[in-house]
């Protein structure tokens, strides 16, 4: 019988880490959790409550805060995806905005935000048999996972897939702004004080700057193969 692992996928902002970590959950049929979602949807209800300001967060009741907010995972059977709930409210498009990305990696830094939501992650993982992305969750949330891989690619061709993502969205947002924010966010996730983005000791490393979905899934599936046998 096949058996049920973790999959721990980490990585810089724009790498292609949930288009590849939702791709693996569907092939093995495994539960895809976005963990950067639910760093945005904390942003997001920050943002609503006007609780951030130049550049600061307004942190004396945010613990209260995390207490009460729910963040889940919504399945659209329509779409075949999974679509972020903030209060119960589907907030997929609004925590992806720009005004999202300039405060996340802020809100993600904050020590009482990633003790709750790293709870919240592992409470989500408990069954196995799940692909979760992120920043830690190789280091931090999943240490003992079976598979962690570390993903990167050239920041310019990050930025261009962002973009793209974006205008998609009808966003209009230049590249050099856009480059500007992954810089940003890779800065301060590489070197705040608590869970900064690093690749674990025995992480996979997935360069894709020049591979194809279809390539990073036949990398992967030959690592998977010889774990769940
Ligand atoms: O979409 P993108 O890959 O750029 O980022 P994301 O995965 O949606 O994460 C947004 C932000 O949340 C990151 O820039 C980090 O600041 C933060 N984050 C984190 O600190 N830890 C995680 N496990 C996931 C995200």
């Amino acid at each position: 019988m096949d058996r049920k692992i973790v999959i721990a996928i980490d990585g810089f902002s724009s790498c292609g880490k949930s288009t590849f970590a939702k791709a693996i959950a569907k092939r093995l049929n495994y539960l895809y959790i976005d963990s950067g979602a639910m760093y945005r949807a904390v942003t997001l209800e920050l943002l609503q409550r006007e609780l951030i300001h130049n550049g600061g967060v307004d942190s004396s009741n945010l613990k209260d805060l995390l207490n009460s907010i729910r963040i889940g995972f919504s399945y659209d059977p329509e779409k075949g995806v999974y679509a972020t709930t903030l209060n119960g409210k589907v907030v997929e498009n609004e925590i992806r905005s720009p005004e999202v990305a300039n405060n996340v990696s802020l809100v993600a830094a904050i020590p009482e935000v990633r003790e709750r939501l790293v709870e919240l992650q592992r409470e989500l993982g408990k069954s196995k048999g799940i692909v979760m992305d992120g920043r830690d969750i190789g280091t931090v949330v999943f240490p003992d996972a079976e598979l962690k891989i570390f993903m990167t690619a050239d920041p310019v061709v990050r930025a261009q897939r962002r973009l793209k993502e974006l205008r998609d969205k009808g966003i209009d947002i230049s590249l050099k702004d856009v480059l500007r924010n992954i810089e940003e966010r890779d800065y301060i996730d590489q070197n705040r004080d608590i869970a900064p983005l690093r690749q674990a000791p025995d992480a996979l490393v997935l360069d894709n700057t020049n591979m194809t979905i279809e390539e990073q899934m036949a990398w992967v599936e030959s690592m998977v193969n010889q774990l769940i046998v």
